[in-house]
């Protein structure tokens, strides 16, 4: 086979990339590894940056996001027994939309089965042949059948535990990387939020998430021990532990239930550089992974696909590679600054098991600054809607 752009990946980055290049005449394949059943059931953040909605805009995708997101002008966080509010819309003028992460996903899938796009699912062993010349190949495994596509350039969408990163050489390659000592125990449950905002709660007994799908679709997070697994938490330790984690009078209004799914998360900051190794683009999880405070990850996959996209239409447009020469360097710089609002939200808000009663005053006093000080709520407030392109 033959295409312009061979999109290893068909998690949020590869199916979104596939869809808008699809918009502006450019040929893709994506290649997936999973069943679609199976990317589908994955369950992620649902926090959207503007970026990202007006990625999904362009890509003809939004409809439903814009009938059953809720759109969110601000977020509560809670310390002891103080809560604040932290207003989007009037320090930066923007909204953030909530709208799960496997919604966008299958509004993603449906757009390009609709368009007859190109997507190989149960794909093994993907081997990109060539990617530092100028002609470079895949080489691949459907039910044991062997397949090959040539083409232009490889989008590396494959994730974190993908093969495109590992194609670059290690003499090439830096990788920097904080693995967090904690994990986020998540739950989802058909039950009514308990605010109408997200609740970030610092509290003794560690951290605690308090969002939502929609009305009647909770998601709630609490810090666990790495060691813990999901069986180890009934539904009634959860919503316990979350009980004291919130303020008094959200733990009164928690409304529990049943949970419909319950999962460990890590928490893990990596970056890889650069994002471009010859005629292979890495993108979203692949070259990057923040950990989920502030709910970056997806946005910063986002943003990668904007820079990419416009390099790869600008080459076939106007025969001009500035974007695609641009792209490591304009991604990276984005992706450092999510990073670093990652590590510092997560920093602020999480119990670590070697916290020192000076390290715990100091969160306190960071936590009392931002409940006081507009201009600290303004730059968290430009972190959390996101940074420009
Ligand atoms: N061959 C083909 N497909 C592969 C391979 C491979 N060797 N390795 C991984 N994949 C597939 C995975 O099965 C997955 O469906 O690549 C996809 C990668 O999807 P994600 O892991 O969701 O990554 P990405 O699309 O970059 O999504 C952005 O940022 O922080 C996160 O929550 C956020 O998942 C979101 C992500
Ligand atoms: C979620 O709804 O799953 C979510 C929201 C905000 C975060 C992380 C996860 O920071």
């Amino acid at each position: 086979m033959k295409t312009q752009v061979a999109i290893i990946g068909g998690g949020p980055s590869g199916l979104l990339l596939s869809q808008l290049l699809y918009k502006r005449g450019i040929d893709s394949i994506v290649l997936e590894r999973k069943t679609k059943d199976y990317v589908l059931s994955r369950i992620r953040a649902g926090v959207l940056e503007k970026g990202l909605m007006a990625l999904l805009e362009e890509a003809g995708v939004a409809d439903r996001m814009h009938a059953e997101g809720f759109p969110h002008d601000g977020t509560l966080i809670s310390y002891g027994n103080e809560m604040f509010h932290v207003d989007f819309a009037k320090h930066t003028g923007t909204k953030v939309m909530v709208y799960g992460q496997t919604e966008i996903t299958r509004d993603l899938y449906d757009a390009r089965e609709a368009a007859d796009g190109k997507i190989e699912f149960e794909v093994e062993n993907v081997v990109i042949h060539g990617a530092d010349t100028d002609k470079v190949h895949l080489t691949y495994a459907v039910h044991g059948e062997e397949r090959r596509i040539d083409c232009d350039f490889v989008a590396g969408c494959d994730g974190f535990h993908g093969v495109s990163r590992q194609t670059i050489p290690l003499d090439v390659r830096r990788e920097y990387e904080k693995v967090y000592p904690f994990g986020w125990l998540g739950v989802l449950s058909e039950t009514p939020p308990v605010n109408d905002e997200l609740i970030y709660a610092n509290s003794e007994r560690g951290f605690a998430l308090c969002s939502m799908r929609n009305a009647n679709l909770s998601r709630y997070y609490i810090q666990c021990s790495l060691s813990d697994s999901p069986d180890d938490w009934t539904d009634e330790a959860f919503w316990e532990e979350l009980k004291r984690r919130i303020p008094a009078d959200q733990a009164e209004k928690l409304v529990t239930g049943p949970t419909i799914e319950k999962s460990i998360a890590p928490l893990r900051s990596f970056v890889t550089e650069p994002m471009r190794w010859g005629r292979l683009f890495l993108c979203g999880d692949a070259a990057h992974i923040v950990p989920p405070t502030g709910a970056k990850g997806l946005n910063t996959a986002a943003s990668d696909v904007h820079y990419l996209y416009h390099g790869l239409c600008e080459h076939y447009e106007n025969g001009s590679d500035a974007g695609l020469d641009a792209y490591s360097e304009k991604a990276l710089a984005r992706v450092w600054k999510a990073e670093r609002f990652s590590w510092w939200f997560s920093s602020l808000m999480h119990r670590y098991p070697d916290q020192t009663t000076f390290d715990h005053r100091m969160q306190v006093a960071e936590l009392e600054f931002l409940r006081s000080n507009d201009a600290a709520q303004k730059a968290m407030a430009e972190n959390y809607v996101g940074l420009p392109y």
